[in-house]
């Protein structure tokens, strides 16, 4: 199977709980739109609305937030003539994979994972137990990249070590069952820092978010409030930017002029922390502006329209996956009789 595949097969997903945000579009749907317009790769982007449900159950929103991110997609640029675009939930084989894979990982890999740490303090300390769910996560992760035999998958820094799990998943299976599987490699997108103080943006982990079709003021409310480093209490106080998460988002959207002159003026306080925020603010107003706008229109979009796209993706998709499971289950002496 892999002597016959020569493009690049980019996999990636997004779950379906809250609204986009920053992260997210820097991290990783900026990168998907890049992968879409190469055309040595084949692209599958899906929703992730299996690993939505691992906290919370919510019919409801679990659905909306589906569709919406579809939306999102298409807002952001992703084409469903250039890319499979599908919910995991269009392919039950995935979770017939990932049962395959949990049989070939131990507990203590996946308890050991920071992603379930994170996410199981968090969760006690609401006053829930973590699901097995939760834990297993990574495992129907590695299902999604190697159903598709992923060799790309663009995400956040935070995913990284799930992409590892996939890779080193496919060279277990790889050795004791015969190659079947192509190591897959994540592609990290820029990560994006909370404005309020440390740890990234992020849907769960407080603090707000800039939803990617934030309105304009209130964008210039969450920027010009972003902490700054300490120690510029008075304007004429020096600062260092690595203190700083602003200074970190001008690395990401602003030009080199713009982050030298930020840097110089931070650290010699020639500049005000408010003016520095104003550059930043002007870049992401740039930025979100057009999404914003394209988020506006695919909003009208019916849903029966977008269940479409879903549907069709879908098809698409299950029928490789569908491929690769039953060889994956040949091989490991359980055909379907
Ligand atoms: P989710 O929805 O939590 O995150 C989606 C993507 O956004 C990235 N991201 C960030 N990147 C930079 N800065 C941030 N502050 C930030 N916050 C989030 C995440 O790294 C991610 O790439 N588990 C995946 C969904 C998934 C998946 C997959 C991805 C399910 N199966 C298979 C790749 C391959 C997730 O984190 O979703």
């Amino acid at each position: 199977m892999n002597d016959q595949k020569q493009k690049e097969v980019v996999l990636s997903g997004i779950r379906a709980t809250g609204s986009i945000h920053l992260g997210n579009y820097s991290g990783a749907i900026q990168q998907f739109v890049k992968f879409q317009d190469d055309p040595d790769v084949d692209c599958f982007f899906f929703i992730a609305n299996l690993h939505s449900i691992t906290e919370k159950i919510e019919p409801d929103l679990v659905l909306k937030g589906t569709r919406d991110i579809t939306r999102v997609f298409l807002a952001a640029g992703l084409d469903p003539e250039k890319s499979t675009i599908y919910a995991q939930s269009s392919i039950p084989e995935l979770c017939e994979l990932s049962w395959l894979f949990n049989c070939m990982v131990t507990v203590p890999t996946v308890a050991n994972m920071p992603h379930f740490k994170e996410k199981k303090d968090l969760m006690q300390s609401r006053g829930t137990k973590e699901t097995a769910g939760l834990l297993t996560y990574p495992i129907l992760m590695a299902a999604d990249i190697l159903g598709v035999n992923g060799t790309i998958v663009p995400v956040g820094k935070d995913q990284e070590y799930h992409v590892e799990l996939a890779r080193d998943i496919a060279r277990s299976f790889n050795s004791k069952f015969g190659d079947l599987f192509t190591l897959p490699a994540a592609s990290i997108g820029d990560f994006i820092p909370s404005l309020q103080g440390s740890g990234k943006m992020g849907k769960s982990s407080g603090g707000q978010t800039i939803a990617i079709n934030i309105a304009a003021d209130e964008l210039k409310k969450i920027v010009l409030t972003a902490m700054t480093d300490p120690a510029r209490a008075r304007r004429t106080d020096p600062g260092d930017p690595r203190n700083c998460n602003v200074a970190s988002y001008h690395h990401i959207f602003s030009s080199t002029d713009e982050v030298t002159w930020a840097e110089a003026g931070c650290m010699n306080a020639s500049i005000g922390c408010i003016d520095c925020k104003k550059v930043v603010l002007k870049n992401l107003e740039a930025l979100i502006a057009p999404l914003r706008e394209r988020y506006e229109e695919v909003a009208r979009i019916p849903d029966k329209e977008i269940d479409e796209i879903l549907h069709e993706g879908g098809i698409k998709a299950r029928k490789i996956v569908m491929a690769v499971v039953g060889e994956a289950k040949e091989r490991m002496g359980l055909p379907f009789f």
